[in-house]
C-alpha cells in the first residue's frame, strides 16, 4: 500500500533550505523525516515548468532527476505530475493568445497557475513538447511508479474560455454532432427568439447577454468543454502510454466542483485520483458520499501502480486550508479517522497534500504534515507517522479487497449541467442536496452504494435510486426499463424526464418514456416556497415514524395502473398519489412525486430493505460509520467513530483488530474519533 506526501523540492532549494555551498542539502533531511513518517511515495513536479523550462526549449531536468536518485536512496517512489497546470510566464508573454478570455471577452492576464485556454493550438503544442521532453528525461528512472498528468482542472473557473481558438473548435464540434444547420436549428430549437442560424460560424459562443442563452446550446457548450479537458488530458496520455508503457497515468479529481465530466474523463487514464476534504469539516456522509462518487468514476479496467484496483488518494488535506474565509485546525484524531474513511471506501494508497509548509506563495498558512520550522515533534507529523506505522500493519489486510455494493444511485454530468441553468421550475431545488438526502439514509444504515450514469449496466444492483434524473435519453429510460423488467428496483423522483438529451419537453407526458414503467403520468407540477409544505398521508405498510412533509416541488400525477403508497393531504391536489409503486416485468418501480425532510427517507430505506431484501454491514450506534472491502470471503469491516466522545459497541461475535491484534468480544468503548478495522473469520478462529 502506498503511504506519501506532495512534495515540492523545488521551494527547499538555497537561500530557502539547504547552504549557499550546498544548494540543495535540506532534501536530506526531508527524506530521512519522511521515512520517519512511514512515506514510500511522493507526488512532485506539478506546477514546475517554468523551473523546468526556464527559457524556450531549453530544458533543466536534472534536479528532478536528483530528487528521484536520493528518494531512490530510502526506497521512496515517485508520481511525477506533467506541469501543464502553471505555464511559465514567458510563454504567456511570447503567445498572448493562450490567455484564457472571459465571459465578458476579458483575457485573464499571466502570472498564477491555470491562466490558459486549452483550445489554443499554441498552448497543446508547447504541453505536448513539455510532457514529451520530461517523459524522455525521467520516464526510464527506476523511482517512477506513476504520472499524474496536470493538476486541478478546471479549478478557479478555467473549464471555458471564450477565445478565438475555443470559437473555430466549437463550430467544429457542432458539425461533428448536428451535421447540417437544419438539425443544429430544429434541434437546439433556435426558433426561440429567431435566433436561427445560417452557417457554422453564426453559432454563438453563450457569452455575457442581456438575459439567457438557449438552455440547448448552453447545454452543448457544457459537453463541448468538457470533451476540450477530456481531449486534453488524453493527448497527454496517449503521449506518456507512447513513452512510458510501463507506467499507468491518473490526474486529481474533486467531485462535484468542477464543469466537466468526471466519468469520461476516468476513460482516458489508468487510474482515478482524488482530492479529500477533511479539514473542512463537512458532516461525514457527506465526505463519504463525495468518495463514494469518485470511487464508482472507474469500475473496470484500473491499471494503478501498485495492480491493487482501487482508487488513490492524491490530495488528502494534512491540516487546514487557506481558501475559507476562517481556516481553522483539523482536530486532534480527525485526520486519522477521515483517512481512514478514505481506507474504508477503497483508496489503495494515501498522499497527504503537502509534505511541508512552504515560506512563500499563497499558500504558505495551508496545513501540512511539516510546518515551516519542520518540527517532528509537531501534532500533526505524529499523526501522519502513527498513520504510517498503522499502514504497514494493514497493508496485507486490505490488498485485494474491494467495496461491493448492491445500491446504486444515479448520477449525470449532463443532467447537472442541464439542472444549473437559470429558469428552472424552483430555483431552491439542489440536486446534491437532493441526492444527498437519499445518500444519508443509506450511509447511516450502513448499506454501501456506488454511483453510476444511467447508461451504465445495472444489472448487478438490487436497488437504483435516480434522484431527478430531469434530463433523460430515449436510451437512457429504455436501460432503466429493461432493468426493472429483468428484476430490478428502481426508484425515482419528482423532475424526472422533463427534457430529453436535447433539453426539449416530450410531447408524450412526463416522465419522458417512463409513464409506462411508473403506471402514472405527470399531468403538472406545483413549486412551493421555502417554509411552505403539504403532507404527506401514508396507506399500507409503509413505516412512517414521522409526520413527513412535501416540500418544494409536488408532481401532480394521474395513476393509472400503479399503487399509491402517499398522497398530498391539502391544497387542490389533496387526496392526489405522492408516492407510488409500479410493478414491471420481474421488477418494481417506485415514483416519488416530492422532496421530503431526512426522516422520510430514513424510513423509506427501511422500507426499500424489506421490498429488495437489503441486508446492513453490521448494527452499530448512530455515529459509528461502518463500512466493508472483501474479497472472495474475506471480508475487512471499518468502524469510525465520528463523536468527539466515546461510543459504547457491542460485539455478539468476537472480532479481531488488524491495529492493535486484540480480540473483542461484548462491549467495548470505541474513543472519541477511534477506528476499529476488524477481521470477523480470524476472530472466529481465535
Ligand atoms: C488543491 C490543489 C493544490 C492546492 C490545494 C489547496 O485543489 O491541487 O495545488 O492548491 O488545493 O488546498
Amino acid at each position: 500500500m502506498y503511504f506519501g506526501v506532495d512534495y515540492h523540492p523545488e521551494q527547499w532549494v538555497y537561500p530557502y533550505g539547504g547552504s549557499r555551498e550546498k544548494p540543495e542539502s535540506a532534501w536530506q533531511r526531508d527524506i530521512e523525516l519522511m521515512q520517519t513518517a512511514g512515506v514510500n511515495v511522493v507526488r512532485m513536479g506539478e506546477f514546475t515548468w517554468g523551473i523546468c523550462e526556464p527559457e524556450d526549449g531549453k530544458y533543466d531536468f536534472g534536479w528532478l532527476k536528483r530528487v528521484m536518485n536520493l528518494l531512490g536512496k530510502a526506497g521512496i517512489k515517485v508520481v511525477l505530475a506533467t506541469p501543464t497546470a502553471a505555464p511559465p510566464i514567458w510563454l504567456s508573454q511570447k503567445h498572448p493568445e493562450i490567455l484564457p478570455v472571459d465571459e465578458r471577452g476579458l483575457i485573464k492576464r499571466e502570472g498564477t497557475r491555470r491562466a490558459v485556454c486549452l483550445n489554443s493550438d499554441v498552448f497543446w503544442e508547447h504541453s505536448k513538447r513539455i510532457v514529451e521532453n520530461m517523459a524522455k528525461a525521467l520516464g526510464q528512472h527506476p523511482q517512477l511508479i506513476a504520472w499524474q498528468i496536470d493538476n486541478g482542472l478546471g479549478a478557479h473557473f478555467t473549464e471555458a474560455a471564450f477565445n478565438e481558438d475555443t470559437r473555430r473548435d466549437w463550430h467544429l464540434w457542432l458539425e461533428a454532432k448536428y451535421e447540417t444547420i437544419e438539425r443544429l436549428n430544429e434541434l437546439m430549437g433556435l426558433r426561440h427568439w429567431g435566433q436561427l442560424v445560417k452557417n457554422w460560424q453564426q453559432v454563438p459562443m453563450p457569452m455575457a447577454a442581456p438575459t439567457v442563452h438557449n438552455p440547448a446550446l448552453v447545454l452543448d457548450w457544457c459537453r463541448f468543454c468538457s470533451d476540450t479537458i477530456v481531449q486534453f488530458v488524453k493527448m497527454q496520455a496517449d503521449l506518456l502510454h507512447q513513452l512510458t508503457p510501463n507506467c499507468p497515468v491518473t490526474t486529481n479529481l474533486r467531485p462535484l466542483v468542477h464543469r466537466f465530466d468526471h466519468f469520461d474523463l476516468a476513460e482516458v487514464i489508468d487510474f482515478v485520483s482524488i482530492e479529500s476534504r477533511a479539514a473542512l469539516r463537512p458532516k461525514s456522509a457527506e465526505l463519504a458520499c463525495e468518495i463514494d462518487m469518485l470511487r464508482s468514476l472507474k469500475k473496470t479496467g484500473i491499471r494503478t501502480p501498485d495492480g491493487d484496483t482501487g482508487f488513490w488518494v492524491m490530495e488528502q488535506k494534512a491540516g487546514n486550508v487557506t481558501w475559507q474565509d476562517v481556516n481553522s485546525l483539523v482536530r486532534p484524531g480527525v485526520l486519522r479517522m477521515f483517512t481512514y474513511q478514505l481506507i474504508s471506501r477503497g483508496a489503495t494508497a494515501i498522499v497527504f497534500f503537502r509534505w511541508r509548509q512552504p515560506r512563500f506563495g499563497s499558500e504558505k498558512f495551508h496545513g501540512a504534515v511539516l510546518q515551516h520550522n519542520a518540527n517532528a515533534n509537531s501534532r500533526v507529523f505524529k499523526e501522519v507517522a502513527q498513520l504510517g506505522d498503522e499502514m504497514k500493519l494493514l497493508a496485507p489486510a486490505v490488498k485485494g479487497t474491494h467495496v461491493q455494493a448492491e445500491t446504486c444511485i444515479l448520477y449525470s454530468h449532463d443532467n447537472d449541467w442541464a439542472l444549473q441553468q437559470p429558469m428552472q421550475p424552483n430555483k431552491f431545488f439542489s440536486l446534491r442536496e437532493h441526492i444527498q438526502l437519499f445518500y444519508n439514509a443509506l450511509h447511516d444504515r450502513n448499506i454501501p452504494v456506488d454511483f453510476a450514469r444511467p447508461a451504465e449496466d445495472l444489472s448487478r444492483y438490487k436497488l437504483v435510486i435516480a434522484p431527478s434524473l430531469h434530463l433523460l435519453s430515449g436510451g437512457d429510460s429504455d436501460r432503466l426499463k429493461l432493468y426493472v423488467q429483468n428484476g430490478g428496483t428502481l426508484v425515482a423522483t419528482f423532475n424526472t424526464g422533463l427534457v430529453d438529451e436535447h433539453n426539449m419537453a416530450p410531447d408524450t407526458g412526463y416522465p419522458h418514456n417512463l409513464t409506462d414503467l411508473f403506471g402514472l403520468e405527470v399531468l403538472e407540477f406545483d413549486q412551493l416556497p421555502p417554509g411552505e409544505e403539504n403532507h404527506l398521508t401514508f396507506k399500507g405498510t409503509f413505516p412512517s415514524s414521522h409526520m413527513h412533509p412535501a416540500r418544494l416541488w409536488c408532481d401532480i400525477i394521474e395513476p393509472k395502473d400503479c399503487q399509491v403508497i402517499a398522497s398530498y393531504a391539502k391544497d387542490f391536489y389533496a387526496g392526489r398519489p405522492a408516492m407510488t409503486l409500479h410493478t414491471f416485468g420481474l421488477g418494481k418501480a417506485v415514483y416519488i412525486g416530492t422532496q421530503s425532510h431526512q426522516y422520510f427517507y430514513t424510513d423509506l430505506v427501511t422500507w426499500l430493505r424489506q421490498l429488495c431484501n437489503l441486508h446492513p454491514l453490521l448494527k452499530v450506534p448512530d455515529n459509528v460509520e461502518v463500512s466493508m472491502r472483501q474479497k472472495d470471503d474475506e471480508q475487512v469491516f471499518f468502524l469510525l467513530n465520528h463523536q468527539a466522545s466515546p461510543v459504547r459497541v457491542q460485539f455478539y461475535k468476537p472480532m479481531h483488530d488488524f491495529l492493535t491484534g486484540s480480540t473483542f468480544t461484548g462491549n467495548y468503548d470505541l474513543p472519541p474519533h477511534g477506528v476499529l478495522v476488524l477481521d470477523e473469520q480470524a476472530g472466529a478462529k481465535a
